[in-house]
């Protein structure tokens, strides 16, 4: 029985252009109902999109855990968030301080140090003068010249040119030669740029999405358009290479506090280069993750549910000095380390409490998910979304595209939930 005392959690979404997976998110928390929690006690949860406003910063906020996919380009919820990380102790995914402080450079640092294979990378400075009044006076005296042919040779063509804080391919181009180099240095302007060695001729693009504990890598293919990168394909990596790619995520995320985020992986032969894993608060939409659509959601809710039933406290410092004290062993091969940060990743995440949980606790997750999917609410989201998303002639051809795909999952579901 439920008591007046038991406690309620409100999950507050922090959200721009999309409704997709919020409607999805809001209708299947409230079909998911009240957890009972291993002692007994019943946890409620009401999810409220976010509204910006002004606000005092001794105002007690009400949500107790946000989901935010708005404050990376709007700066008036980035303040909040701070505010309610800094003074509230609001769980987030992810926190301002650690997508904001650190970005793909900062991965890119992180994974060198920590000893994967990051292709070899050269920050240059800016192309253009930046627009302060202290710049020409600094430039002139301490700007070393240099000879961006030399550092592009050491590098080794060909390369890709790509901001440091990247995101959306927005200034990514891959270069062959001298001449190709020098056009994208003078056309990058006031962007910080990186030379990275191509990894040429990869077997495969492994690109992981993480939420908590859990993690779904996908087969990608970025040559396509965006309703065809994720390829349904469920053993496109051994199960040691697939379990790396999961290893590195997992690292990378629990190294920065990173608790929903998009990791980029080139696999090679027996090796996995890590080429951007800094994507935080990544696109989750019905159109972008059709068939991995309803992992991503029982991942989200998995997650928001397990922190707030069980009191997880939110983690903004850093523990980098157990992550390098692995690095930094000359006794440790490659592997083993990645075995080492594991168990410090999964210590972070409470991988192990986590899985008991959601056995334990949400055992009808599974169902309600299926039975939403299979059902009319979600075709009629589908149909919204489509409409929405693409033009009018192209329609009914999506409309399908994703009904079958996302009808294919239905099937597997099915089948994994009663085989036989
Ligand atoms: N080192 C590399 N080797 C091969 N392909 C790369 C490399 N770096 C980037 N790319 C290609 O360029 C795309 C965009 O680069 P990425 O670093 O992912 O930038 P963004 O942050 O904009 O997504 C990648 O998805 C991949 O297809
Ligand atoms: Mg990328």
């Amino acid at each position: 029985m439920a008591s007046s005392t038991d406690p309620r959690h409100l999950i507050g979404l922090l959200l721009g252009t999309e409704d997709d997976w919020p409607t999805a998110f809001e209708a299947l928390v409230r079909r998911l109902g009240p957890v009972i929690d291993a002692s007994g006690t019943s946890h409620s949860f009401d999810v409220e999109r976010i509204t910006i406003e002004p606000f005092d910063l001794r105002d007690k906020p009400r949500y107790e855990l946000v989901i935010d996919r708005l404050a990376y380009w709007y700066h008036v919820p980035r303040k909040w968030l701070k505010k309610v990380a800094l003074m509230d102790d609001v769980y987030l995914l992810n926190s301002p301080f650690t997508f904001q402080a650190m970005e793909k450079h900062a991965a890119y640092c992180a994974m060198i140090r920590l000893g994967l294979k990051v292709p070899n990378t050269t920050l240059v400075p800016y192309k253009n003068p930046i627009d302060h009044d202290k710049y020409v006076y600094t430039a002139a005296r301490y700007n070393k010249p240099f000879d961006l042919d030399a550092v592009a040779g050491r590098v080794g063509y060909p390369l890709f040119m790509k901001p440091y804080d990247g995101g959306a391919w927005r200034g990514v181009s891959r270069i062959r030669n001298n001449s190709e180099l020098h056009q994208a240095y003078d056309e990058s302007g006031e962007m910080l740029m990186h030379l990275q060695a191509s990894v040429e001729g990869y077997d495969v693009f492994a690109r992981s999405l993480s939420i908590g504990a859990e993690t779904m890598v996908m087969r990608f293919r970025p040559e396509l358009p965006m309703h065809d990168r994720y390829a349904v394909d469920h053993a496109f990596l051994t199960p040691e290479l697939g379990d790396e790619v999961v290893t590195i995520g997992r690292l990378v995320n629990a190294f920065f506090r990173w608790e929903f985020n998009s990791c980029e992986t080139l696999v090679r032969g027996p090796d996995v280069h890590p080429i951007d894993y800094a994507n935080a608060c990544p696109d989750v939409a019905v159109t972008s993750l059709h068939y991995y659509f309803p992992w991503a959601m029982k991942a989200l809710i998995k997650w928001s549910v397990f922190c707030l039933a069980t009191g997880r406290r939110p983690r903004i410092d850093l523990d980098t000095r157990r992550y390098f004290e692995i690095a930094d062993r000359d006794d440790l091969s490659y592997d083993d380390k990645l075995a080492a940060y594991r168990k410090l990743a999964d210590e972070y995440f409470d991988t192990e409490r986590y899985a008991d949980f959601c056995a334990s606790r949400l055992p009808d997750l599974d169902e309600i998910m299926l039975e939403w999917i299979a059902g009319p609410d979600f075709e009629r989201l589908l149909t919204d979304t489509v409409r929405t998303t693409y033009p009018p002639v192209e329609k009914d051809r999506f409309q399908s595209h994703f009904r079958g795909l996302l009808g294919a999952w239905v099937t597997d579901e099915q089948r994994r939930l009663s085989p036989g």
